[in-house]
């Protein structure tokens, strides 16, 4: 089938070379005219493992295809799927539409025969009908069925997550679209994923529901951890304990300074105010929100605690810029919120990402930037591990202890075993556990 892809960022772009490996023929349009030139030359602007490969392969087979040209592209198209940023609102927290809502009215002005528009971008539940309207209004003769199709993906493990969804949920009750839509996923019937066809206003509801309830889980063990450090515990034995239980399940129970990213940040809070908006509100949700944004800052108070109280002209060297491992992106990351509460203290801040320092140096100018742990550990007072890269998780720690001015450890993502640390001579923090728990 002929896809056209609006917004060539992590969902895009991810999903427009995935479903091109499917063998349908995809155009994925961006407004950034840079990022379309470079992805026309095979380079890719984001950090995802195997997107290099996935969009070259298809590319080179004519399968793939990028532009601005948005309106030759949606006139050729079968399905146009609207992949543009949601980001925060300034201010309020609901979700930005701006894009969505302007790429519906280019999609009005330039459809052709009957053609199925698809949001793809996590959006507030109602906006496939407004998206629906703006095209009626642009243009009456229109024949378009618009759907709900929210993406399930997680940075860093997005193609898997695509070619392996636990479910894809389609909203439409449009019958032509039903079909058209069964034809796009029809190679995922392989491996049996579930295709969950409903409502619209249903499926919209179903990303943000999926993303708060993920939020809200990371953050209950996350409360859980600091409970362990009261009352002396090791969230990490207590969450296997829970997490055997096939109803509560083991996945996002690791502990550790908060969530971030460009998702459950933005998705929560867009949850939260639509709920008060509907005079339904979800105090859980807005609990979560509260709680994480706490965390962070309190993540700093846990460093400084572990210096003694007291960092002002004290080496602090961080470890992971980015809001979690195999990504670039540094957006809502805690090191943001730990590195500025640590500065506002006057400690002087080295860091170390693999990826992230691009995005982190824009952000952050006034903190200096290694080229490997080794090099940031040199004259430390502590040494914080925030992002648990695979490369943070084997370090030769005798010859860190040996650069740093004082060997003290905070270990924000508990890699490490604190015995093995405190066996090395260091102080040892780490997240919800105890030195004497563990083995
Ligand atoms: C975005 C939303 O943030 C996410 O909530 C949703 O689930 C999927 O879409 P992401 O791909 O990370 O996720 O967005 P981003 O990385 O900001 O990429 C958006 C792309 O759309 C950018 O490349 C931007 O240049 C492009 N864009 C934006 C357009 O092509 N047209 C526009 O009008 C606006
Ligand atoms: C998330 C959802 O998982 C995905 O389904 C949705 O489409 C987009 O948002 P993503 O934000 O890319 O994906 O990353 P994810 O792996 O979910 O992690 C989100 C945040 O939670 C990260 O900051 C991560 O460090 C944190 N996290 C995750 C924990 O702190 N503990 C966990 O056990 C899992």
């Amino acid at each position: 089938m002929r896809l056209v892809m609006i917004g060539s960022g992590y969902v895009g772009l991810v999903s427009g070379a995935c479903f091109a490996d499917f063998g349908h023929e995809v155009v994925c349009i961006d407004v950034d005219e840079k990022k379309v030139a470079a992805l026309k030359e095979g380079k890719i602007p984001i950090f995802e493992p195997g997107l290099d490969q996935i969009v070259q392969s298809n590319a080179a087979a004519g399968r793939l295809k990028f532009t601005t040209d948005l309106a030759s592209s949606v006139r050729a198209a079968d399905v146009v799927f609207i992949a543009v940023g949601t980001p925060s609102r300034r201010g309020d927290g609901h979700a930005d539409l701006s894009y969505v809502y302007g790429a519906a009215r280019e999609i009005a002005r330039a459809v052709e025969g009957f053609t199925v528009v698809v949001t793809k971008s996590t959006v507030p539940v109602g906006t496939g009908d407004e998206v629906e309207r703006i095209i009626r209004d642009e243009n009456p003769n229109a024949d378009v069925a618009v759907v709900s199709n929210p993406e399930f993906l997680r940075e860093g493990a997005a193609i898997t997550d695509f070619k392996r969804p636990d479910r894809i949920v389609i909203g439409t009750e449009e019958p032509r679209a039903i079909e058209v839509m069964r034809q796009v996923y029809r190679p995922l019937y392989i491996n049996e994923s579930p295709l969950l066809f409903c409502e619209r206003r249903t499926s919209e509801l179903t990303k943000y529901a999926a993303n708060a309830f993920l939020a809200m889980k990371i953050t209950f063990i996350n409360e859980i951890a600091d409970l362990c450090e009261k009352l002396g515990g090791d969230v990490q034995k207590v969450a296997k304990g829970i997490g055997l239980d096939k109803r509560i399940g083991d996945k996002f129970l690791h502990a550790g300074p908060g969530y971030g990213g460009s998702c459950f940040p933005k998705d929560t809070l867009a949850l939260v105010k639509t709920a008060q908006d509907a005079d339904s509100p979800m105090r859980l949700i807005e609990t979560t929100v509260a709680v994480n944004d706490n965390r962070k800052r309190a993540m700093a108070r846990k460093v400084i605690a572990a210096c003694g109280g007291e960092v002002r002209g004290k080496t602090i060297a961080i470890l992971g810029l980015t809001f979690k491992p195999n990504t670039d992106d540094m957006r809502e990351a805690p090191s943001i919120s730990i590195i500025q509460a640590l500065i506002d203290k006057g400690a002087i801040v080295r860091a170390y990402d693999p990826e992230g320092m691009e995005a982190a140096e824009t952000m952050m100018p006034e903190i200096e930037y290694g080229q490997n742990p080794y090099d940031i550990a040199r004259d430390a007072d502590a040494i914080v591990l925030v992002t648990e890269w695979d490369e943070f998780r084997a370090l030769d720690i005798g010859r860190i202890k040996s650069l740093m001015k004082e060997p003290v450890l905070v270990d924000l993502r508990n890699v490490y075993p604190p015995q093995e640390i405190i066996a090395q001579g260091f102080r040892h923090v780490g997240i919800g556990r105890q030195p004497k728990s563990d083995a």
